[in-house]
């Protein structure tokens, strides 16, 4: 790291086909941000590169389903996710878009480059080709049956129903989405960056000078590299992209994945463009070789940003590689995969309409929990405890504690600093190590360990409050007191810093209450951040209890989620054989009124009904015990039942007929109820 003069952080392009949710920011923005605030807070030379990535088929469909064009849908959430970005403090240098006009010059200017110097193969293929809508199909634009599991719905890219990757020919009677009609084959010609050329240059920089790179992103680029690469198409057959720049490619664009990463280099360039006095020339950031290249990214993305991506550089000639791609894992929520289709998320601009001013608590419980090593799951439950015991319980109770006192005893100012104890000394060695602990996390993007060694620090502080008790000492021992105080504020401050990287909202709260100028990581560790005699401003609470209620209302939120996707997906049971009028005659249902109801004793699921059903009375047991937990509420109610099932015994008790009831697509059983009351004892017909 010490031969690098600067860095230059970039961090996935999320497509604006829809906002951001928890997922995307615990798995590459909270932690770039980190990095990127940290190495800032060193003084370092630091570069923050993001953007949306508007093209793609996915945003052609979405335009299409909603009837406005592709370039609505990315102005729509594009603005979205800049916005939320914006609002978690997520500290972009630049964050624009792939339809700007810079990047479609500079995507051009690539791809042309690399053509001149015959980086591609152009190779000639068959395609599926709509007639009637005369254009050819993107893979997603075909649908047809899955050969592994029958789905009839899956898609000429993947089944989503037992999530087999797929291609269009492997679709059993392909159909096209566009026109309905049935594809027909047709040739056509695009470009290919030979990646199987390139293979051996990759082994070596990756398997061999690269063995620090992360486990889960080395164990993947060797699996790629071991199955062998081949070449990959760059071109495609749409109308939404940047036009293949060269003669022969008409009604071509780009692949999505070639324009993207260097949507990266065109957003430098945008920003150096507009403020060079600040930021320089564009590329000393990706042409300089002692500029450090950091990609942060999903595990969906390791293949683009390790292989593909450096293979284009490297065909161009003139570029940097990246130097570390610390990719994550995939975070979960509740338990389920996230997914945008599904709504199984928890969006980013949502939770602030929930939460409002909360940001830090969400970008605490990411990282405390971020899929660095494997899939985490993130749940309601654990973001309140940790925003109960550990932000408000350890954190936040030792700031208050430290600025209140303080300003109880000595009027918010810091007092002076006496002679210290063995115990006093003791504390502060037990804090001597966090700089250099968290520094070597944080080199090595390990953030979850990092912020643990930060609120390391927090725990150091209350502890010494608590064990040293000085509204006790205040009574007999006034120097002492002085002493506690002033270390506990010097505490105060270094977690003022510690947290910079992680929780900036609260930082700087912290920062105005113990009006702190100087700000600078390497006085980490420090113990004359605050001089005596400072005027700290009236302490506010830096943390919130969060109560029940906003937790559950998550969670029901979440339930109505789930409900409403089973019922978007529930596939009706195919019907059964017909039976003539007689059998049907054979039934007799009829309705009566419930004269009471209750559980059977030591069976859960059996409720025991007397009904009233026009002739004397009889009993009924039904299954439905789990589905009505307060069954004394059915007392009154009507239900149907049939009438001449033949009595049996349940438990004892004598079952005479069947209550009928649905079954809901979640399996909760709801009782068939006339909605107008009848006579007790009428025939159903
Ligand atoms: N849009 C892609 C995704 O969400 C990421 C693109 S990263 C870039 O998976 F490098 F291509 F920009
Ligand atoms: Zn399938």
């Amino acid at each position: 790291m010490t031969n690098f003069k600067r860095t230059t952080v970039t961090s996935a392009l999320p497509y604006a086909n829809g906002p951001v949710h928890i997922g995307h920011l615990a798995g590459v923005y909270v932690p770039a941000d980190i990095y990127v605030r940290y190495l800032r807070l060193k003084g370092e030379e630091v570069l923050f590169v993001g953007g949306s990535d508007e093209h793609g088929v996915p945003i052609t469909i979405k335009a299409k389903k909603e009837g406005v064009s592709p370039q609505d849908i990315v102005d729509r959430y594009h603005s979205i996710i800049k916005k939320s970005f914006e609002e978690f403090g997520i500290s972009f240098d630049i964050y624009s878009r792939t339809t700007s006009s810079i990047h479609h010059k500079m995507a051009s200017d690539i791809f042309k480059t690399i053509d001149e110097k015959n980086g591609f193969v152009i190779q000639t293929s068959e395609q599926y080709y709509d007639e009637t809508a005369q254009q050819f199909l993107a893979d997603r634009y075909i649908t047809g049956k899955c050969p592994h599991c029958g789905n009839e719905n899956a898609y000429g890219d993947q089944c989503e129903a037992c999530g087999t990757s797929l291609s269009p020919t492997d679709l059993i009677n392909p159909k096209s989405a566009i026109s309905g009609s049935i594809p027909v084959m047709r040739k056509t010609k695009h470009w290919y960056l030979p990646l199987d050329k390139h293979e051996a240059w990759l082994r070596e920089w990756i398997l061999e000078n690269h063995k620090e790179w992360k486990p889960n992103v080395y164990g993947q680029c060797k699996s790629w590299l071991d199955m062998g690469l081949q070449p990959r198409a760059v071109s495609r057959d749409l109308d939404w992209g940047i036009p293949v720049p060269v003669e022969g490619a008409e009604g071509k664009v780009l692949y999505v994945w070639f324009d993207a990463p260097i949507g990266y280099i065109s957003n430098t360039k945008e920003l150096c463009d507009s403020e060079p006095e600040k930021y320089g020339k564009w590329e000393k950031w990706w042409k300089d070789p002692e500029t450090r290249l950091l990609h942060f990214i999903g595990k969906d993305n390791i293949v683009f940003h390790c292989i593909v991506f450096p293979s284009m550089l490297k065909a161009e000639g003139s570029y940097i590689l990246p130097d570390n791609v610390p990719a994550n894992e995939f975070l979960n929520l509740e338990g389920d995969k996230i997914s945008t289709s599904r709504n199984w998320a928890v969006w980013l601009h949502e939770y602030l309409e929930d939460f409002p001013g909360k940001q830090d608590v969400l970008r605490y419980v990411l990282t405390a929990n971020a899929p660095e090593t494997k899939d985490n799951d993130f749940t309601w439950k654990d973001f309140q405890a940790r925003n109960n015991n550990e932000l408000v319980a350890i954190y936040g109770n030792f700031i208050n504690r430290a600025l209140v006192l303080t300003q109880k005893y000595f009027e918010g100012k810091v007092p002076a600093l006496g002679k210290l104890n063995d115990y006093d000394k003791h504390t502060l060695e037990e804090f001597a190590n966090v700089k250099a602990d968290v520094e070597r996390l944080l080199d090595n993007f390990r953030f979850r360990d990092a912020q643990k060694e930060a609120m390391n620090l927090a725990r150091i502080g209350n502890k010494y409050l608590a064990d040293t008790e000085p509204w006790k000492l205040a009574k007999t021992d006034m120097s002492r007191v002085e002493t506690i105080m002033h270390l506990s504020l010097q505490i105060a401050a270094n977690l003022a810093i510690a947290f910079e990287p992680f929780l900036p909202f609260s930082s700087q709260k912290l920062r105005n209450m113990l009006n702190l100028k100087s700000f600078d990581w390497k006085e980490l560790g420090r113990i004359d951040l605050l001089k005596a005699g400072d005027q700290l401003a009236t302490p506010e609470l830096l943390f919130e209890k969060i109560e029940d209620a906003a937790i559950e209302a998550q969670v029901q939120k979440l339930l109505d989620t789930k409900k409403a996707n089973e019922i978007a997906s529930y596939k009706a049971e195919p019907v059964k054989e017909n039976i003539p009028f007689d059998d049907f005659m054979k039934m007799d249902i009829r309705v009566g009124t419930v004269l009471d109801c209750q559980k059977v004793p030591k069976a859960d699921k059996l409720l025991q009904f007397r009904l009233a059903d026009g002739l004397e009375e009889r009993t009924i047991l039904s299954g439905i015990a789990q589905h009505y937990p307060n069954p004394e509420e059915l007392i009154g109610t009507q239900v149907c039942f049939v009438a001449n099932f033949e009595p049996r015994k349940l438990r004892g008790i004598m079952s005479e007929g069947m209550i009928l009831s649905a079954e809901d697509a979640d399996g909760k059983l709801v009782l068939i109820q006339p909605k107008v009351k009848v006579i007790n004892g009428v025939q159903v017909k």
